[in-house]
């Protein structure tokens, strides 16, 4: 059977609304082209971001009312800790409000002026919090990753020889740590293989640098190394997560992705001294070690989500569902970063939209069209959000975990092809202001 079903029913519904392309102008006009800064009642379909965005299983919102809300040892915090720790082997859980605020413990303890971050991409908040501290963040993908077209298996992987030549150079004890994002958000949302965990492993444990895991969507990235990768094929998601966990010295984790929770975040680390320094800096701005800004019920829809998110016929559907958009629209001619990803599927704007150079943003343009064509809310992974950091020009369609049907799926898929059909006449954007650092939240953009 190749017919893609949802591998859950639903019983609770949330209406999104219908606007007219008329009414969508003038949202966008008050927006300033940014459509981060339009109201989310004004947006039928949602592709902004997988992050919190999630649906919560009746499992989850069950043991929300388990929640114990304790100040200090919250029952709900050590059932967590037991399934991060059976799943990451990791010794010391550090709970945060988010991902970021991980980062932000993280990078605060290990990174000063002068240090270097390798990553094989870092996302916006990690680049962003790194450099905070004065450290410097390089990405190192591997060479083919430079071709949106070329369809590789694991494309996100680390170029581990640009790593081993970047120590050299900086020095190894210059680089504070070493990241590697599973999957590579920035990079596509394309896996990496065991087999580069492994060898970016080596090279760090060879030099006494720790390795770190930005394991946001681990459970995605298990799953493309379970089908794709020699020697995974019998291993159910877990046990190749639990592989792929083993080879770090610590991890930063966003619960708004592959935990299905809607806030949440973790700090993970084997170094007791590093642990004691980043639960001093916990309880100054977090919380107590065992909530770190969450709430009790947070907590349990993490450990629930946690287990829920490694099951076989969830991800099946998962990595179907993303490929079945990428597919129908890159068959139809839409340049997309191929092959497709896990949690989203990135269009390659400057392909598609050569008259519109890369300072006049064609991704932003893009995303702007695709809003006021249809509804569909997506994301810029370009020029805007990382300046003269960007590889390429991408327009992301994340897709929220477990919200929206197949019939949604199509709609979006119709859309994009509409929007294709009339790509001659889609102009770019100029900024007219910006923040200091993340722009691409509230820069404000005029059409060309
Ligand atoms: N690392 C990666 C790879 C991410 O994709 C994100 C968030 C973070 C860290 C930070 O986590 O949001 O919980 O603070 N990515 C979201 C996105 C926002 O849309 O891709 P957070």
């Amino acid at each position: 059977m190749n017919t893609i079903i949802e591998p859950f029913r639903i019983k609770s519904v949330e209406p999104i609304r219908q606007t007219t392309s008329e009414e969508r102008e003038i949202y966008l006009e008050k927006a300033g082209y940014n459509l981060f800064l339009i109201d989310a009642r004004n947006i039928l379909i949602d592709l902004l971001t997988d992050s919190g965005t999630n649906a919560m299983s009746t499992e989850q919102w069950a043991a929300m009312m388990r929640g114990d809300e304790s100040y200090a040892g919250s029952e709900s915090f050590f059932r967590m800790e037991r399934v991060v720790r059976d799943l990451t082997g990791l010794k010391h859980v550090i709970p945060t409000h988010q991902g970021r605020a991980a980062e932000r413990i993280l990078f605060t303890v290990l990174c000063r002026k002068g240090h270097v971050v390798p990553n094989n991409t870092h996302f916006d908040t990690t680049r962003a919090n790194i450099e905070f501290t004065g450290a410097r963040a390089v990405d190192l993908p591997i060479a083919g990753a430079a071709d949106t077209q070329a369809r590789l298996d694991f494309k996100g992987n680390m170029d581990v020889a640009a790593l081993e030549r970047l120590i050299e150079s900086e020095g190894a004890q210059n680089i504070p740590l070493v990241m590697l994002t599973v999957t590579n958000n920035s990079g596509g949302g394309q896996p990496v293989s065991m087999e580069n965990i492994a060898a970016v492993k080596r090279v760090t444990t060879q030099h006494g640098i720790p390795f770190y895991l930005d394991a946001c969507r681990f459970a995605e990235n298990a799953w493309f190394i379970g089908q794709r990768e020699a020697g995974f094929a019998g291993f159910t998601p877990k046990q190749i997560a639990q592989k792929m966990f083993s080879y770090a010295d610590g991890c930063t984790f966003s619960a708004k992705k592959d935990a299905f929770a809607n806030i949440g975040g973790l700090l993970c680390t084997n170094d007791d001294r590093v642990a004691v320094l980043e639960t001093n800096l916990l309880i100054l701005t977090e919380g107590f070690p065992t909530y770190g800004g969450l709430a009790g019920r947070d907590l349990e829809a993490i450990a629930v989500g946690l287990e829920e998110v490694l099951h076989p016929d969830y991800l099946r559907y998962r990595i179907a569902s993303t490929g079945y958009l990428g597919r129908h629209i890159a068959d139809h001619g839409v340049p997309i970063v191929e092959p497709p990803g896990g949690h989203a599927i990135y269009i390659d704007a400057a392909r598609m939209l050569p008259q519109v150079p890369k300072h006049q943003f064609p991704a932003q343009a893009l995303a702007v069209e695709l809003y006021r064509h249809a509804g569909i809310r997506s994301v810029e992974i370009g020029s805007v959000m990382f300046g003269a950091h960007a590889q390429h020009e991408l327009l992301r369609l994340a897709i929220p975990r477990r919200v929206y049907t197949q019939s949604h799926i199509d709609y979006v898929v119709e859309a994009i092809l509409e929007v294709n059909q009339q790509r001659d006449r889609i102009r770019g954007l100029a900024i007219e202001s910006e923040p200091p650092s993340l722009r691409h939240f509230s820069a404000r953009f005029r059409r060309l």
